[in-house]
C-alpha cells in the first residue's frame, strides 16, 4: 500500500541515521511531506525528497525558531537519543543531565513548541522514540539511558492523557536492538572494554533478542507510518514494543 500519508506533513529529529532516517523514508514513501532534521544536517544528504534542516533538539532557541518557521505540521517523529553505558555508580551528573537533556527534555521542547498548532486544527500525532529498556524490561549497564526511556514513557502518556479530545495523539515506540550506526559503536567498545572480537561482541547483543536477530530501521519505520497514519487513530498513550521478544 502506498500513500497512507499523503497529504500529511512530518518533522523527523535525528533523521541523519539509524531509526530516524529510515521513519523518514518510509514517511516519504508513504507520500508524506518530511521535514527532517538532525544536528549534523550533512547526514540528511541523500534523503530525496525531505525538505533537510540543521536541528539541536538541546537547544531551546533553535527548536523555537525552527517551529516558528516550520509551518504546518501534522506528525512529529522525535527520535534523537543516546545510550549510556554504566550502572548508577558509573554516571557522574554531566551524563545524567546529557542523559535526560537529550532523551527526555529534548522531546518536552519539540513538542511545547509543535503541540499548539495541532491543537489549532484539532488533529496531529506525535511519535516518540522510547525503548524496551525502560519501558517493560531493563539490560545491564543501561542506568540512566533505562531511567531516561522510562521518563519518555511517562512523558508520551501524560501528553496523551491531557489532550485525549483534541485530536491530537502520542504514542511512543519501545524498540528491541536494532541495526544502527550508534549499534556498531557500542559493539565495538563492549569489544573494547571485554578485551574479545567485534564479532563476540556483536553475538552478545544478538543473543540478547529471543528471535535471534537484530531489528532492522525499516521495521521501526514501519511501525511509525502506522501511528502517523490514521489508521491508528483510536490509539493514544500507548507503548508500541518492537522488540523481537527482548521484553517476553
Ligand atoms: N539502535 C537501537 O538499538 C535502539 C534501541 C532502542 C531505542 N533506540 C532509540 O532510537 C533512537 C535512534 O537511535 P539509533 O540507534 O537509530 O540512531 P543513532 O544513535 O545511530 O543516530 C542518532 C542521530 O541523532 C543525531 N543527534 C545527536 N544529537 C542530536 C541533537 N542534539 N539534536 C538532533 N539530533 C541529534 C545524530 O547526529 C544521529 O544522526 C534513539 O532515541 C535511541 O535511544 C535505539
Amino acid at each position: 500500500m502506498a500513500g497512507r500519508l499523503t497529504g500529511k506533513r512530518a518533522v523527523v529529529t535525528a533523521a541523519g541515521q539509524g531509526i530516524g532516517r529510515a521513519i523518514a523514508a518510509a514517511f516519504l514513501a508513504e507520500g508524506a511531506e518530511v521535514l527532517a532534521t538532525d544536528l549534523d544536517a550533512g547526514k540528511l544528504d541523500g534523503l530525496a525528497g525531505a525538505l533537510p534542516s540543521s536541528l539541536d533538539v538541546r537547544s531551546d532557541a533553535a527548536v523555537a525558531e525552527f517551529a516558528g518557521r516550520a509551518g504546518r505540521v501534522d506528525v512529529l517523529v522525535n527520535a534523537a537519543g543516546f545510550v549510556h553505558h554504566g550502572t548508577i555508580l558509573d554516571c557522574t551528573d554531566a551524563e545524567w543531565e546529557l542523559a535526560f537533556d537529550l532523551n527526555v527534555r529534548s522531546m518536552h521542547r519539540t513538542i511545547r513548541a509543535f503541540l499548539p498548532g495541532m491543537l489549532e486544527r484539532g488533529n496531529g500525532s506525535i511519535v516518540n522514540i522510547a525503548s524496551a529498556v525502560g519501558a517493560d524490561a531493563t539490560a545491564p549497564n543501561r542506568y540512566v539511558y533505562g531511567a531516561s526511556k522510562a521518563a519518555v514513557v511517562g512523558l508520551t502518556k501524560a501528553v496523551a492523557r491531557d489532550f485525549i479530545r483534541s485530536g491530537v495523539r502520542a504514542n511512543a515506540i519501545c524498540p528491541g536492538t536494532i541495526q544502527s550506526p550508534s549499534l556498531d559503536e557500542r559493539i565495538a567498545a563492549l569489544a573494547e572494554m571485554n578485551k574479545t572480537t567485534v564479532e563476540a561482541a556483536r553475538q552478545a547483543f544478538i543473543d540478547r533478542q529471543p528471535m535471534g536477530r537484530l531489528g532492522t530501521t525499516e521495521e521501526m519505520g514501519a511501525l511509525a507510518v502506522y501511528l502517523a497514519s490514521d489508521e491508528s487513530r483510536f490509539t493514544t498513550g500507548q507503548t508500541h514494543v518492537a522488540d523481537g521478544g527482548f521484553t517476553l
